[in-house]
């Protein structure tokens, strides 16, 4: 698991434009020059549904009941040292192409959990239209208390406010370069 980062995308925006992506990308190539390697995950590309809460997590001797894309995703976080939730902001929190991917940790947390999740570090990378700072509140919250719930370590949360549009972030290259400089501090 040494020098794995995992990449949660949540926009479902095309490819490569998303704003959450491009900073996801920037984090990348910082971690990439860290010397880690770097996977993404399009959930918006994935079939993942809601914990059906049927308790059965290892039952079948993999981590979940349900069989659905959610598999990749495991075995990515199995491997991974570092978690990346690059993702926009809907309502004022998680959308609906991340949000089952946190309620389907639960077999982490089962008693016959194979894999323990303590100790991993995680980033919380985010972009909003609105421009106010307070927008981002509620995610940070919910990050914040589920890092803690995890025993990960929130090592950094990037919430960009005011970009709106496709691509935004390109024009707001501070936040880019806050974004490099927290990938390659994994050090
Ligand atoms: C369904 C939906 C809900 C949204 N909710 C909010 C919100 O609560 N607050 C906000 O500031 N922006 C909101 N936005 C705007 C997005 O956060 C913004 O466009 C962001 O750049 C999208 O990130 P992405 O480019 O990574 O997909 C919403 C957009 C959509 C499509």
């Amino acid at each position: 698991m040494a020098n794995k980062v995992t990449i949660l995308l949540g926009s479902p925006r095309k490819k490569g434009s998303g704003n959450s992506e491009l900073l996801a990308d920037a984090f990348a190539a910082g971690a990439e020059e860290a010397g880690y390697e770097v996977s993404k995950i399009r959930l918006a590309g994935l079939k993942i549904a809601g914990c059906v809460d049927c308790r059965m997590c290892w039952s079948k001797g993999v981590h979940c009941a349900v069989d659905d894309d959610m598999k990749e995703v495991y075995s990515a976080l199995d491997d991974a040292d570092v978690i990346v939730y690059a993702t926009p902001l809907y309502f004022f929190s998680w959308p609906a192409q991340i949000k089952p991917a946190w309620d389907r940790l639960l077999p982490y947390f089962s008693k016959k959990s194979k894999v323990s999740m303590a100790g991993r570090r995680a980033v919380l990378l985010a972009a909003a239209g609105d421009d106010e700072e307070d927008v981002f509140d509620g995610l940070k919250k919910s990050f914040e208390l589920a890092c803690r719930y995890c025993k990960w370590d929130n090592i950094g949360e990037i919430c960009v406010p005011d970009v709106n549009e496709a691509g935004a972030v390109s024009g707001k290259k501070e936040w880019l370069e806050k974004a490099r400089a927290l990938g390659k501090s994994l050090g």
